[in-house]
């Protein structure tokens, strides 16, 4: 825990993009999913700051449920590691939520890995839940 003051403000994505790909590869977190989830036209991120530094941040992007219903697709949710635990998380979270609840959307959705007890307690505490479990099968070829 650190203490100091969090401001939170929607992503200039033009000017934030860079920094955006630094917290994510400082962070260990720079998936090939989130870096195109970064360099995509409908990207809408918030950013938590302390000082200058870009401490966390969530992206999302407008989506069309299975059954044809508009959602906010929650991409990634990260808080750097030093940040954790001060619901900056929690907050992020709260602004994306009131976007798309502003923008129309029914409801938000998002995917999270079954061992990510952190951020499902998180998800859990604000009202979501598992509307879909799945399976990734895999085969492996032989020595050719
Ligand atoms: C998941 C993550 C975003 C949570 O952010 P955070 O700012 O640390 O979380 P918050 O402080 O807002 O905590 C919100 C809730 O998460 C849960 N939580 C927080 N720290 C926790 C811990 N150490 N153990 C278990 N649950 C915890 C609690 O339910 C907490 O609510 P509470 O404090 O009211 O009990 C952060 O841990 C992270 O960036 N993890 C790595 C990336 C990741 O897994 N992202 C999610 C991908 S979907």
């Amino acid at each position: 825990m650190t203490g100091e003051a969090i401001n939170y403000r929607l992503a200039d994505l033009a000017a934030d993009r860079p920094a955006l790909r630094r917290l994510f590869v400082d962070e260990h977190e720079l998936s090939s999913y989130a870096e195109d989830v970064l360099d995509s036209p409908d990207l809408v991120a918030w950013v938590a700051h302390a000082g200058q530094e870009i401490v966390a941040a969530i992206l999302t992007r407008p989506m069309r449920s299975d059954d044809g219903v508009e959602l906010g697709g929650i991409d990634e949710l990260l808080v750097a590691r030093r940040y954790q635990g001060q619901k900056i998380g929690r907050r992020l979270v709260e602004f994306a939520e009131a976007h798309y609840l502003a923008a129309g959307a029914a409801g938000m959705q998002l995917t999270v890995t079954e061992d990510n007890a952190r951020a499902l307690r998180l998800y859990e505490s604000m009202g979501y839940a598992v509307a879909q479990s799945r399976l990734r099968m895999r085969k492996q070829f032989g020595e050719r």
